[in-house]
Parts: structure tokens; sequence; C-alpha cells
């Protein structure tokens, strides 16, 4: 495999949208994803590629002092491969350099998983939004990883 990590191409929409099926059970609909690209001022999508090939992608929100993860997958025949550690510690990296105070995410409270990989990050739970999902009522768990020292913002 030769693992590059960059920003995501509209070129590369198509690819993403297939991963983006085969990963969720109520995907981001492609034009939904284009206007994160086109019209979206505050978003910040990356894609890993094998060569050519797009196996992974992530976003993310740069609201005021902080960054939202929007979404993270990674193509199912790629994972377990340090993938989607890659993109996420890219989207670390970007964070860093716009001097927000931290990350934060919302993962399905069934998704182990993707919560494992988090934690393995340095995620913390902080808290659950009661039936966040739409499709199946399910919690999510809210999860941060700070970058201030005693993990607050204080200035
Ligand atoms: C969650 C997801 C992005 C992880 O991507 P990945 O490239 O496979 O993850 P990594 O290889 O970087 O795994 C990092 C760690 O996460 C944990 N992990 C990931 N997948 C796991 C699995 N199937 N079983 C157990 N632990 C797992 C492990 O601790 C792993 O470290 P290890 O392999 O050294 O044990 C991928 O499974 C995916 O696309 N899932 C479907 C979409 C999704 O759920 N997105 C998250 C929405 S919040």
């Amino acid at each position: 495999m030769n693992l590059t990590i960059d920003y995501m191409k509209v070129s590369q929409l198509d690819e993403v949208f297939e991963i983006e099926k085969s990963c969720f059970v109520t995907p981001w609909s492609e034009e939904s994803l284009r206007k994160e690209l086109s019209e979206n001022a505050v978003a910040v999508y990356l894609t890993a590629l094998d060569g050519e090939k797009v196996i992974g992608y992530a976003g993310m929100w740069h609201v005021v002092n902080e960054g939202h993860i929007t979404n993270i997958a990674v193509h199912e025949d790629y994972r377990r491969r340090g993938i989607g550690t890659a993109i996420m510690n890219r989207l670390m990296s970007e964070a860093k350099e716009r001097e927000m105070i931290g990350i934060t995410l919302e993962v399905r409270i069934s998704n182990l998983n993707a919560q494992r990989m988090y934690t393995k990050l340095g995620f913390r739970p902080e808290g659950f939004r009661k039936s966040y999902y739409d499709d199946t009522r399910e919690d999510a768990v809210i999860m941060w990883k700070y970058f201030t020292p005693d993990g607050h913002y204080y200035g």
C-alpha cells in the first residue's frame, strides 16, 4: 500500500460516496458532500489514498476554536491497518495548526470499534446525546480530545 493523506478533491467525491454508502445506515448524500467542499467555509475534508484510489476520508468543521468531526470512514478492505488513525492524526495536526482548543465528535453507543480507535487517540467520553440518531433513535457518546494542558479553555 502506498498511503497518502491530502485534502479531498471534488473529483474524488464518487469514490467517497461509495464508501459512505457502504459504511452508514443513513449516509450523507453525494450532494451534501459536494456542498461541504464547495460552500462550507469551515469544513476541512481529507482523503486517504492508496496510489490514486480513495480508501478513506474524514471531515471536520472549524467552529470558533473547536474542531467538530463530521464523519470518518475507511473502505472495508483496508480496515485495521492504521488508516483511520492516520487520518485522525492528520486532522489533529490541522486543528493544532489552526490553534483549536480540541476536537469533539459524536459516535453511536454501539460503535465500539470506532470508540476504541478514538480512545487510543486520546479522546475521552464527556457525555451523551439521548436518541441522537434519527434512524434508530440510538444515543450518541460525545467524545473530546483537548489540546490545552488542563483540558479546559481558559483565555
Ligand atoms: C472506525 C473506522 C474508521 C476505523 O478505521 P481503521 O482504519 O480500521 O482503524 P485503525 O486501523 O486505525 O484502528 C485503530 C484502533 O481502533 C480499534 N479498532 C478499529 N477497528 C476495530 C475492530 N474491527 N475491532 C476491534 N478494534 C478495532 C483498535 O484498537 C485499533 O488498533 P489496533 O488495530 O492496533 O488494535 C472503520 O472501522 C470504519 O470506517 N468504520 C465504519 C464507519 C464508522 O463507524 N465511522 C465512525 C463514525 S463515528
